[in-house]
């Protein structure tokens, strides 16, 4: 059964069909669809558009289909063009005539304007839980490891040293602006297009507000041609997946370095890692890899999206229909890699040896001994031209800052004392930092 027949004298080209349906894909929509037909009905019964029998027959019918469809006992049939006609077919074939009443003062376009945020809505609370896991696995690890020392580096060189909690740290805060994002496009998105019609409402007294209450949404959207041309939240939450992606990627790409032979600062779990075919010895960080590529992957999708939406007019139009795959591709994107990052990370074992040992290494404590020089009355950039000279003189002689003896130091600057070498610790270079946001402060409890 087609939903449109009537003006049409032949049969659809097998292949412009193939071209044209969507139902390979928006059966994901089946729940959401199901659930907007039903506070469709309920409002139209309301409204005396419907009588209460004819409500309860159609409720019924609905109840069955979806239930059928969740236990398998009812198949999308790919005779049907989109998963909207799929369910009225179903509908009519059920329960009869008054079947056909269902699509009374609707259309496609608000149906699957309405389907595609409540679909939307839903993953977003489910992402959003699995990023809130991912926050609570760094806020343990953050515990742990207050007092584990590493380098910090800028241009991937090292800088200054600082805490593998203050690093993680960096990624807790991404996570939870991530977290807001999803927060402002789920509020954003939250008012209800039923009711929107093809593009300009209906005649039939509805309720939009009513609809809009039983759909939990905040209200029914203002503009009836906005509900059905607007995909701009689609673009903000491919925005946040691509966000989150890039976050992700960012921590993968860490992740793969502290894990090589090079740097040897963590060791993944056997479990999250895989061999070589030819190499033996090879343990290959894939999954973070994978993350790290599959980012482009989300950030296609949106871009696909901004560009299929730049050039078209008000209201629907078909390229809208474009809007899914990618979204849905994204949401298969991003939602297993979160949980395997996230199990990743919490099984990874942190050398915390290696770390510190790195850290006191790469003269990331220059700075400290030139903070050293300026609390004892040497302008900064004097002292920062001294140090240097010091550091000079230790890549010279093979050796660290805490290694070169006092005559050294006194030699290029008389201010130097003993108490130098108590400054320049790792210890207290990290310590020190008590600004807040910085290691030092960090170590505090509570914060
Ligand atoms: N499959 C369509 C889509 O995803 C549903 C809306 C169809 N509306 C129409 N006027 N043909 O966009």
């Amino acid at each position: 059964m087609k939903l449109w027949g009537g003006r049409f004298t032949k049969q659809t080209d097998a292949l412009a069909f193939a071209f044209n349906e969507s139902l390979s894909f928006d059966q994901r929509l089946y729940r959401q669809d199901i659930a907007g037909s039903m506070a469709h009905v309920r409002m139209l019964a309301k409204q005396g558009i419907l009588t209460e029998d004819e409500r309860d027959q159609i409720l019924a019918g609905l109840t069955g289909i979806r239930d059928d469809l969740a236990a398998g006992t009812l198949t999308f049939d790919p005779q049907y063009e989109d998963i909207h006609s799929c369910v009225e077919a179903n509908l009519i074939e059920r329960i009869g005539d008054v079947g056909k009443k269902l699509h009374t003062g609707r259309s496609r376009n608000d149906q699957v304007a309405l389907d595609m945020k409540l679909y939307i809505r839903a993953e977003i609370e489910d992402i959003s839980t699995r990023l809130t896991e991912l926050r609570e696995v760094l806020a343990d690890l953050m515990e742990e490891h207050r007092e584990t020392y590493m380098p910090g580096f800028t241009h991937l060189q090292k800088a200054q040293p600082t805490t593998l909690a203050h690093h993680l740290g960096a990624y807790y805060e991404m996570f939870g602006r991530d977290l807001s994002r999803l927060a402002d496009t789920a509020r954003r998105l939250n008012e209800c297009p039923l009711g929107a019609g093809a593009l300009a409402g209906t005649t039939y007294p509805l309720d939009r507000d009513y609809t809009a209450q039983l759909l939990g949404f905040d209200a029914a959207t203002a503009n009836s041609m906005d509900s059905v041309s607007d995909r701009d939240y689609l673009l903000e939450f491919l925005s946040d997946l691509s966000i989150i992606m890039m976050h992700l990627s960012r921590f993968s790409e860490e992740i793969i370095l502290w894990n090589s032979n090079e740097y040897q600062f963590i060791e993944l779990d056997d479990a999250y890692s895989t061999g070589s075919s030819i190499m033996p010895q090879k343990k290959n960080p894939d999954i973070a890899e994978l993350v790290r590529g599959k980012t482009g992957r989300v950030y296609g999708h949106l871009m696909q999206l901004l560009v299929t939406m730049k050039g078209l007019p008000l209201a629907y139009n078909k390229d809208m229909q474009e809007d899914k795959e990618g979204a849905f591709d994204a949401i298969d994107t991003v939602k297993p890699s979160l949980t395997l990052f996230t199990g990743m990370l919490a099984t990874c074992r942190f050398r915390k040896d290696v770390m510190a040992k790195s850290a006191m290494n790469g003269f990331t404590n220059a700075t400290d001994a030139a903070d050293y020089l300026v609390n004892r009355g040497v302008p900064f950039r004097d002292a920062h031209g001294i140090i240097g000279q010091l550091v000079l003189t230790c890549i010279e002689r093979g050796c660290s800052l805490e290694e070169l003896p006092l005559a050294e130091y006194k030699a290029i600057c008389p201010v130097f004392e003993e108490d130098i070498y108590e400054a320049i610790s790792l210890e207290t270079c990290v310590k020190k930092r008590m600004t807040k946001g910085a290691p030092g402060a960090m170590m505090q409890a509570g914060n």
